[in-house]
Order: C-alpha cells, then structure tokens, then sequence
C-alpha cells in the first residue's frame, strides 16, 4: 500500500480508541497482556494514534499505558486526563516513553454537563480550558483538547472554547457527540461552522468522536469529514461505551471503497487512488477477531466489513451472479480486508496445515501442544459436521486462548464459619506463582461476600 500524504490536512488520520473507551464497554475489560498484543496489532495496522488508556483511572491503565509507549512502533500513542493538573501530569508520565506521544485532555461544555456534572459557570470553564491545555503543553507539543458533549453544546460558546483551546496550544481539537445524539447533516453543519467561526482553526487538526446511540456514528463522521475534520475517533468492531463508538472498520473501508466520492472533499482529484487513510485494510479482520476474542464481545454475524455473513452469498440468485461476475453483488473484495478469497473449506479431509493457516487468518497463533490439541478436537467434530465454519474454530480453540496466560495465584484453600448469631467469616489461602503462601482473613454480609472480601484483601497484597 502506498504511503498516504504528508500533512494531517490532506488525508484523513485514524485514532483508535479501543483500549480507552472501547474498553469502557461493560465486559470488555481486557488484562495488561492482552492490551498489549491489541496495541501491537495496531500499530502494525497502520493506525496514526493508540489512545491506549486513561492513565490516572487505575495502576492497571497507567502500567498498559506506560508499556505501550514503551513498545509502540510507529503510531503516535495517547492517554486520555480531565482537566485536574494531577491527571494531566500523571497521563504525561505514562506516555512519556514513547517516540511520539500526545495528551489528551477534556472539558464538559454543554449546559446540563457544566450545571450537574462540573457544577461551574461558563466563565470557569473557559478559565479551565486554557489551563488544562497549558499544563498538558507543558509535557508535550501534541495536546489534542475535546469539548466533552460537543454537539450539545451552545454553539457560540463551543467556538470560543476551541479559540481558546488552540490559542493555549491544543494542537488538535476534537468534537465528541458523546451521547451519540446528532443526525449527519447537523453534525456536519456544526464541524463547517466551527470551521468557518474559529479564527485560528486553521492551526489545529478537527477531529471527531462519537457514539452509536442512534446508530448514526459512521454516518455523521462521514458527514465531518466533507466538512473538514481530518482525525476520526474510532474503535474496532465499534466497541464503547453505551451502544458503542463509531467503527474504525467500517470508516476506513467507506473512506477506501468510496475514495472517488470523498476525494474532492480533501481537495483531490476524485480519480486519485493515493489511500485516504494509512490503515492496512487487510489486517482488518485479524484485528477485528483478536479483539472480539479477548473481550468476549462477539461481532453480530450481518456487522458491516468484519461480520460472518458480511461477504457469504447465501441466495440461490446472488450466488448465481457473484459466480458469472462478482460484481453483480460485492462491493469489496474479500482479500481488501484479509479473508482467504478462494477460502479452502475445512472438513475431514483437511490437514493440520490448512487447519492452522486459518486460524492464523482468525487471528489466532497456537504453540504447538495448543494446536494439536485444538486438531485433535477439529477432526472429531468434522467426523460429526461436513463443513466446519469459523465459529466452530473459534469455539475450539477458545479454551486454549483463555488458558495462555499464565495462572498467577491457585487457590489452595477456603474455610467458612457462619450460623446463628456468628458473624459470615472466611480464610482463604493462596500460593503465588513463585511459590509462596498467602493468607486472609475476613469478615463478610454472607459467606460468599466473606471469601470475596478475603481475595480483595489478597489482591492487594503486593
Ligand atoms: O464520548 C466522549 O465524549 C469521550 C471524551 C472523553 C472524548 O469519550
Ligand atoms: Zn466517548
């Protein structure tokens, strides 16, 4: 793929948020381990910005952070403060070994956030836009400033706070619709008329962030970068917060199939095929298969690009077409995005090799017990079933995915008092995996709450 255009004005820069908000999402709490192997693969994929975490929200954020800048590649990665000096300098520290880094800081600026979530006036807040982008300079020259709950926000004001935000050195301004509740079109009138009021814009990158609540995500990103923003929010598979962010699948392969379209839009000529994003599209669905495995959420089969059924032809009249041109019903090839074209159908008669090159395009890389382990139980099921779908080598290789990281504590004992008039006490005993013992006791609403209170407390021993 050829290297896309070298200012951020020219070309649309893709900033992933899977391991921030997308980590948001309830269950889709991945370990250090695994942010990690999700940050590698970013990179390697060609994304311009990780926002790896949120440094100051626990050890765990800032540790993943930290070693994320540490090993980050190419990408630029981000960690993500509120306005408190505190914050900003802990997120500093965390990004600080990377090669490029960037703090991000945000603000609320809509009127029900500043009443009941800041409870401040909209002069304080203007007041804290300008120190919380100071302080952030003070770390690094790339400071991105977002005007949490931007679209709800009055416009005016929202136009001051940008001014002021550039003017204290925020180097991209980003615009979120937190609650995901525009529609494309004002979505797209608001990034023009931010772009047409603010006098320095032209200084900063615009960039969007928004949630799927309506479904309207992809679309109204669309709609902003006809408008000029260059920098899209995005997560893999759509993942965060609430009904999701928008997905980074889904932007990059409407930016890539429909270039014609939007080139104009970035003053190309529709005919130019210089990519608009530095995405690697044929990483696509590894990536989207490793984060779906290590958070459990499972991609619905008809989820546009990454979806099961998203290039399977199942009527008799579309399979009759796509087999005399495919053309007749594919808008993308599926090689654009990684899958197998001629995808070799897996059964009886297939053999360890094959079995492993398509796990390796799901995403998934076994040690060798692990794979033949995992064929064993692939050909006891292909005895059973004629054709073996890739939901069934997910199933079974799943166990040994989960099973790869190393066990840290075993439960080497639990005892229980409670009964009448006794108070629910439980001793728990751990051996760690170096060998040594632990021991806790506590007092608890129930026995179980009791054993839970016991694991707190050993959980924080250090
Ligand atoms: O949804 C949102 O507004 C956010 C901000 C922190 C950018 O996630
Ligand atoms: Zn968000």
């Amino acid at each position: 793929m050829t290297t896309p255009a070298k200012s951020d004005k020219d070309r649309v820069v893709i900033f992933d948020t899977t391991l921030r908000d997308g980590e948001q999402c309830p269950g889709a709490t991945m370990t250090h381990e695994e942010k990690l192997e999700v940050a590698e693969l970013l990179d390697t994929m060609g994304v311009d910005i990780i926002e790896a975490g949120f440094p100051i929200a626990s050890e765990g954020d800032f540790a993943a952070v930290h070693e994320i800048a540490k090993r980050s590649k190419n990408a630029v990665i981000c960690g993500l403060s509120r306005a408190a000096p505190k914050d900003i300098d802990r997120c500093a520290e965390a990004i600080k070994p990377a090669k490029r880094n960037r703090i991000h800081t945000f603000l609320s600026t809509s009127p029900v956030h500043m009443k009941y979530k800041l409870q401040k006036e909209p002069h304080e807040v203007y007041e804290m836009v300008i120190a919380q982008v100071t302080r952030a300079r003070s770390h690094t020259d790339n400071v991105e400033w977002s005007a949490e709950d931007g679209t709800r926000t009055e416009f005016d004001f929202l136009c001051r706070c940008v001014e002021a935000a550039i003017k204290a050195g925020a180097t991209t301004i980003n615009i979120p619709d937190t609650v995901g509740y525009a529609t494309p079109s004002e979505f797209g009138d608001l990034i023009a008329g931010i772009n047409a009021h603010v006098p320095s814009i032209d200084q900063a990158v615009i960039s969007v962030h928004g949630h799927n609540d309506l479904g309207l995500a992809v679309a109204n990103f669309l709609e902003a970068v006809k408008n000029g923003a260059r920098q899209l929010e995005c997560t893999i598979n759509g993942i965060g917060e609430r009904a999701g962010n928008a997905s980074l699948e889904e932007l990059v392969m409407a930016l890539h199939v429909r270039r014609s379209y939007f080139n104009p839009f970035l003053g190309r000529p529709a005919e130019s095929s210089e990519p608009l994003t530095g995405v690697r599209t044929e990483e696509i669905t590894k990536t989207s298969r490793l984060v779906s495995n290590l958070t459990g959420m499972a991609v619905q089969p008809n989820k546009a690009i990454v979806g099961a059924n998203a290039f399977a032809h199942e009527s008799g009249i579309h399979q009759d077409g796509v087999l005399k041109n495919r053309l007749t019903y594919e808008i993308i090839d599926a090689r654009t995005v990684g899958l197998a074209d001629n995808r070799i159908s897996l059964g009886k008669l297939s053999g360890r090799s094959a079995f492993r090159a398509r796990l390796e395009d799901l995403g998934y890389s076994l040690e060798r017990d692990d794979l033949d382990d995992a064929f064993a139980r692939f050909k006891e099921l292909a005895d059973r079933k004629r054709e073996i779908s890739d939901r069934d080598l997910e199933a079974i290789v799943s166990e040994q995915v989960q099973q790869q990281s190393e066990a840290r504590f075993l439960l080497r004992g639990v005892q229980v008092s409670c009964g009448t008039g006794l108070r629910p006490t439980a001793t728990v005993t751990l051996e760690t995996s170096d060998g040594a013992e632990l021991t806790e006791a506590a007092i608890g609403t129930g026995p179980v709450d009791a054993v839970c209170q016991a694991l707190n407390r050993l959980a924080r021993v250090p």
